[in-house]
């Protein structure tokens, strides 16, 4: 799947009507997209530039686009609810997720999060996703495969259980850990025997007994600095002359983002210190 340039064959497109509807088709030569609004080639979109409009045989303007990976998360079918955009973004760059990184996922759910993995790791890293059901791993493999055009050289997704994982299973340490489950703190034992000196680690938890109970967990391990715990909140904008305002509604609450990095062996960091009161 070509991500620029003319449209290919195999391109996944995006048809957006006047009304804003989207329709999606993958691209293959000779096919039709049928509407109530006439008939549209894909022959007509293939060579055509991104952006461009195509006409259907009864007059109905369509915009082009290719599917962005955003859209493909919102869109695709799931098992597992996934990791929102909004939150996705917070762990590849909070996560340090880098170019030939080798990282380390559970559970893989739908596979929204490892596709945004996989793209930060890049042509050298490496991708394990565990998932304990297969279920939700299927999911998770032909979201994935699909978005990408086939299954990623750097992707091993697999079936198990996160808590019976060793170092040997991994293949050695790994440089990063992100966990998204109902109970991740039966798994900080596995993080910290998998994770490198100096490598993160992220949880994504929906509630506050979740949140409490795996900075404890991180806490009491004494193998990983201080954790800290945020939520990110995005607020949508209308921006119309003087009905500029914020969004009536927005997504309150998705999951609370847990962040830790693992500490050398045997290593008592520095306590913080507090200011003496006056
Ligand atoms: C909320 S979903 C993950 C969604 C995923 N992050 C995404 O963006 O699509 C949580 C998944 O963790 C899996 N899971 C729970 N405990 C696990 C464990 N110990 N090892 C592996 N997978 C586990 C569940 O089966 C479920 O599919």
């Amino acid at each position: 799947m070509a991500y620029s340039g003319p449209f290919q064959p195999g391109d996944r497109v995006q048809l957006t009507d006047a009304k804003r509807r989207h329709f999606t088709l993958i691209l293959q030569p000779g096919a039709k997209f049928h509407s109530h609004k006439g008939i549209v080639e894909h022959d007509q979109i293939i060579g055509m530039d991104e952006g461009s409009v195509v006409r259907s045989t009864l007059g109905a303007d369509y915009l082009l686009f290719r599917h962005l990976m955003v859209d493909h998360v919102l869109s695709m079918p799931r098992g597992a609810a996934v990791i929102y955009p909004k939150d996705s973004a917070q762990i590849i760059l909070e996560g340090d997720i880098f170019p030939g990184a080798r990282v380390l996922e559970a559970g893989a759910g739908s596979g929204a999060l490892s596709m945004s993995l996989l793209r930060a790791i890049g042509e050298n890293g490496q991708l394990i996703s565990y998932e304990i059901r297969q279920d939700h791993l299927d999911y998770a493999m032909s979201n994935v495969d699909e978005f990408f055009g086939g299954r990623p050289a750097t992707w091993d997704p697999r079936l198990g259980d996160l808590t019976q994982v060793t170092v040997e299973d991994l293949g050695g340490p790994v440089d990063r850990v992100v966990l998204d489950m109902l109970e991740p703190w039966e798994c900080l034992p596995v993080v910290r025997d998998v994770l490198i000196p100096g490598g993160v680690f992220m949880t994504y938890v929906a509630t506050v007994p979740q949140l409490m109970k795996v900075m404890e967990g991180i806490r009491e391990l004494q193998c990983f600095t201080e954790p800290k715990a945020w939520e990110s909140l995005v607020r949508e904008w209308k921006v119309e002359g003087l009905a500029t305002r914020p969004e009536h509604r927005m997504n309150a609450h998705t999951a609370f983002l847990i962040w830790a990095r693992r500490l050398a062996d045997g290593v008592t960091p520095p306590r913080p210190q507090r200011r003496a009161r006056k």
